[in-house]
């Protein structure tokens, strides 16, 4: 039985799903349908459309930039779920972060007013991995959180949007860094290792994110911030270490400081050296979020199979 139809009592909600199409919004769209909501996912182009369909999710075509393509038609949902993102083009600067988070905070404007329209019971938004600098004072953002803290900050202050934030860690799966890691790390040098590559940043499968999103839904823990990543926390060394193993080939090589700096950008080398938070109790007790795959030694064997590795 799927674990939702466990829960009974839970009743069916509709759901409006912006970022549908990506990474994390396919598998949140697949556990919220299998779960039995009514899920409304918010396409691009019809081809996209279509695969969203496939899914048993009602889609509609339009775009974050124009609310109008999709306003009226998303039939006052009772939980929105936003994980629309745009990404950096070359090199990853403070700059370029500074523009995409101005970008995406436009679309998280209009998705507030979407849920204050609807009174909406929930909003639930993908941040990024909410990390403490070693250089103490004020907390900043660092690595891709200069990306969502500009909507984050604003949901968190306006117009009294029921707000639960999801912070997943770096999430593995067929989509997003991880097949791009994978060819490197066959080819013997990856960028994912940066200098001694010590770093905790959190890993979890994408699967299990889908589920930690429709526990959000469901649960409406309104005002709240949860992490996901899985139980045993390995460094970025580890998890490389991890990936060589399970494809069959030598640990390969990383690279400097120095060459991420210079080839990827500052946002970049933040996001691959800057701890995590690891914390999973919060949404252990209160979403009752238990990963399937509780380590990345169990989650990366089906995953690479799933990638045709
Ligand atoms: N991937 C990770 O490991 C990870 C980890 C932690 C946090 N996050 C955060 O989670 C969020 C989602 O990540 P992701 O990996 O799922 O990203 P993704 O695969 O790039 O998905 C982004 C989604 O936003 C949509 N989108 C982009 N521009 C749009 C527009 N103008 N109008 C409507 N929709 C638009 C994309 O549509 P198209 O399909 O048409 O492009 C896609 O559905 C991001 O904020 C990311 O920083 C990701």
């Amino acid at each position: 039985m799927h674990p939702a139809g466990q829960l009974g009592a839970r009743s069916k909600m509709r759901v409006f799903v912006a970022g549908a199409t990506g990474f994390i919004g396919r598998s949140t769209c697949r556990s919220l349908a299998e779960a039995g909501h009514e899920v409304i996912g918010l396409a691009r182009d019809e081809a996209k459309a279509g695969a969203l369909e496939k899914q048993g999710v009602r889609a509609i075509v339009g775009t974050l930039d124009d609310p109008g393509s999709f306003f009226a038609q998303a039939g006052r949902p009772e939980a929105i779920v936003h994980m629309a993102a745009t990404w950096f083009d070359g090199p990853e600067t403070i700059e370029q972060a500074r523009r995409i988070g101005e970008r995406i905070l436009g679309w998280t404007r209009s998705l507030a007013q979407l849920a204050v329209e609807s009174k909406s019971r929930i909003l639930v938004f993908a941040g990024n991995n909410v990390t403490d600098s070693a250089d103490a004072g004020p907390r900043r953002a660092v690595g891709y959180e200069r990306i969502s803290e500009p909507s984050q900050t604003y949901l968190e202050g306006a117009a009294g949007v029921p707000l639960t934030v999801l912070v997943p860690g770096w999430i593995y799966g067929a989509g997003s860094w991880f097949p791009e890691t994978v060819r490197e790390i066959r080819a013997g040098q990856t960028t994912h290792l940066v200098g001694d590559g010590d770093a905790h940043l959190g890993y979890v499968e994408v699967g299990d994110v889908g589920e930690a999103f429709r526990l959000a839904v469901e649960r409406c823990a309104a005002g709240r911030s949860f992490n996901v990543v899985d139980e045993e926390p390995l460094t970025v060394r580890q998890f490389v270490e991890e990936t060589a193993r399970a494809l069959g080939v030598a640990m390969p090589r990383g690279i400097s400081r120095e060459q991420a700096l210079r080839e990827r950008g500052q946002v970049f080398l933040e996001a691959l050296t800057a701890p995590g938070d690891l914390d999973i109790g919060r949404t252990r007790r209160e979403l009752g979020w238990r990963p399937r795959y509780r380590s990345v030694r169990e989650g990366l064997p089906p995953v690479l199979r799933s990638l045709g590795g």
